[in-house]
Order: structure tokens, then C-alpha cells, then sequence
């Protein structure tokens, strides 16, 4: 099925979930869908070993059609193979735009070159948008940072992108060598904006639904990727435009409703990676008792759960100890 999805026409503001390693996959991604997201980014696969067609990354690409529309984000360095890449995940999945990855700081991404590395090589990020644009026809999109070391170095960077074919542009407020420190500058964002005709994502920091509404107002972007505010409160995106349209949030969820949704989150990760699978569903259990009575008891239980029926325990412990 190929979408007629266009990052143009989509209606503002964009309130998207970021791609995050480990984490956005399919049922997360389903998850947070069912609250609420208007878009979501899947978490990046390489670009080499799609090329090589990994089974391990062509399962992190695939996807259930209620999780449109949805970008899938990919990483890499060399054109061809990017290019070749974004081909074979459109031909077997057909996602509704394809995301490079510019702005991961982790040094085993830019020690191969990759990631955050190709804001350094200006011609070389270029031509990776050309190639991939003219593989897929679907919008290809970038998600950088400010800048390497500079945080304006992203002024020229965003405009090269553009006339290389990008259809969007994310930026998040930091540059690589702060990493995730110090706070996301939306002013720098704003002026990135300025710069190109093509929608603008601000990202970074943006985790309460007043944040939205304030990085919004600072950038004067198309929109939002918001990344670890919406790790354990899926909630987030419901709230964020219920605050824009309404000047005040409606839905706060209970211990009753979230018990339902971290339930449903468990079955849907058993089902897609089997009984073994919940142990990759511990991280996602502690994050949603953040914030919670007695958080780091309940996370003490959550990191040893070893079967959906456990989860229902520590979801019942969860909810006397709220009630
Ligand atoms: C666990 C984790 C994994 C991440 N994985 C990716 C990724 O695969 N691709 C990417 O572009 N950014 C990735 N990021 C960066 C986020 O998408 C986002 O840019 C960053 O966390 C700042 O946004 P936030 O303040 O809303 O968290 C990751 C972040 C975290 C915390």
C-alpha cells in the first residue's frame, strides 16, 4: 500500500513521537498511537544490514497498518547503500516517509561516521538526501541536532538539506558535544527555521504538555518530536492538544485507565516477541511508575517480572498503594 502522506498537507501542529532505540517499536509505537500521536518514528535500523537483509532489522521495520502514518527512521553513511536500503524497506513494508538519521551522538554511531558525524561533511549528508529522495516516493525527512560543536551551525545545514530534497527537518536544541546536557535551545531551533520553507519539528526537552505549547510558541515550528517525556505516559500527546485547543488538559489519567494501557503495552510486547519478551518490557514498566507512590519499590518489583501475570501484581500493588 503505498499512503499519499505529505508532510505539507499535514495538519498543524504536528505532535509526533521521536524514534528512540530500543523503545519505539511496534507495540509502543501502537500504544501511543491508540492515545493519541499524529505521527510516529520508528526507532532507526541500519541502513547495511537492510541492505544485507538482516532478519533481526527487517523485524525491527515492520509494522501493523493502526500505527500509520509512520516514519522509519534509518542510519548509514554511504549514499547507495542508503539509498538501496530505503528501496527494500518501501518495496516489503511501505512506511509513509523515510527519516535519515543525522543527530545520534552515541560513539558507536559517529566513530563509523554516522549519525550526528554527517552534520561535519555538509556535501556527503547532501548527497545521501539526493540518493535516498530519488529511491522512495515517499517524503524523506532529517533528523539532526544544532550542530556538532557550534550550535549554529545548523543555520546552513538546514538549507542545504532542503535544496538537497528534504521534506522536513527535525532539530534537536543540543549539538554533539553537549550530548544531553544543559537544556534544548528553541531560540537557536527558531532561527533554523527561518531559514527554509519546509516544516521544522523543535525537539528536545519538550516533556509536559506546557512545554508543547511553549516550544511552539519559542520556535514557531510546524511541530513537535517529543522523545522521553512520552516514555511511560502515552498520555502526553491526548494532553498536549487537548492544552491547544482547549487552553487546559482533560484527560489525566488514573491508576484505574493507566492500569488498563501498561496491561495492554505488556500483551501486545509478549505477542510481538514472545513469552521471552518480557523482559525487554521491564524498561518500559519502570518508566510508566515514574512520578508514581513508592516509585522505586514498584521498580524494583518491575525489573524482575517474569511473566504477564506478574505484570498484573506489580500493576495491582501498584494501584493500593495510589488508592
Ligand atoms: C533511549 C533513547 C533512544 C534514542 N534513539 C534514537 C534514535 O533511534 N534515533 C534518533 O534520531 N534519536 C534517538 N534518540 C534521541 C531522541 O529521539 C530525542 O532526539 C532526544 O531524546 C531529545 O528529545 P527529548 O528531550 O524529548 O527526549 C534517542 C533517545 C533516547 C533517550
Amino acid at each position: 500500500m503505498t499512503s499519499k502522506f505529505s508532510w505539507a498537507a499535514f495538519p498543524r501542529p504536528i505532535i509526533a513521537l521521536s524514534p528512540m532505540a530500543d523503545m519505539t517499536d511496534s507495540p509502543f509505537c501502537r500504544i501511543v498511537k491508540e492515545i493519541g500521536a499524529a505521527v510516529v518514528f520508528r526507532e532507526m535500523v541500519s541502513s547495511e544490514a537492510i541492505f544485507r537483509e538482516n532478519e533481526k532489522t527487517w523485524g525491527m521495520a515492520a509494522f501493523d497498518d493502526v500505527e500509520r502514518p509512520i516514519i522509519q527512521q534509518i542510519f548509514g553513511n554511504d549514499p547507495e547503500v542508503m539509498a538501496e536500503a530505503a528501496a527494500k524497506i518501501m518495496e516489503k513494508f511501505s512506511p509513509d516517509g523515510i527519516d535519515i538519521n543525522m543527530g545520534c551522538p552515541v560513539y558507536k554511531m559517529v566513530s563509523n561516521f554516522n549519525g550526528a558525524c554527517l552534520m561535519k561533511d555538509p556535501p556527503l549528508a547532501a548527497k545521501i538526501v539526493r540518493a535516498v529522495c530519488s529511491a522512495v516516493n515517499v517524503p524523506v525527512s532529517v533528523k539532526i541536532r544544532l550542530g556538532w560543536s557550534r550550535p549554529d551551525e545548523c543555520l546552513e545545514f538546514v538549507k542545504i538539506l532542503e535544496d538537497a530534497g528534504a521534506a522536513l527537518i527535525t532539530i534537536h536544541g543540543r549539538t554533539r558535544t553537549q550530548n544531553y546536557s544543559g537544556v534544548s535551545d528553541w531560540e537557536m531551533i527558531g532561527r533554523a527555521r527561518a531559514q527554509v520553507k519546509i516544516p521544522v519539528l523543535a525537539n528536545g526537552d519538550i516533556n509536559t504538555p506546557e512545554k508543547v505549547w511553549a516550544a511552539l510558541a519559542a520556535t514557531g515550528a510546524a511541530g513537535v518530536l517529543i522523545a522521553r517525556g512520552a516514555l511511560g505516559n502515552p498520555w502526553i500527546f491526548k494532553q498536549a492538544r487537548e492544552l491547544l485547543t482547549h487552553g487546559r488538559v482533560l484527560t489525566q489519567p488514573d491508576i484505574f485507565a493507566k492500569r488498563r494501557v501498561i496491561l495492554r503495552h505488556a500483551e501486545l510486547h509478549v505477542a510481538h516477541y514472545g513469552p521471552g519478551g518480557i523482559v525487554s518490557f521491564r524498561k518500559h514498566l519502570s518508566w510508566y511508575f515514574k512520578g508514581l507512590a513508592k516509585a522505586r519499590d514498584l521498580r524494583n518489583q518491575a525489573v524482575r517480572v517474569t511473566s504477564l501475570a506478574e505484570v498484573g501484581k506489580v500493576l495491582e500493588a501498584a494501584q493500593k498503594l495510589s488508592t
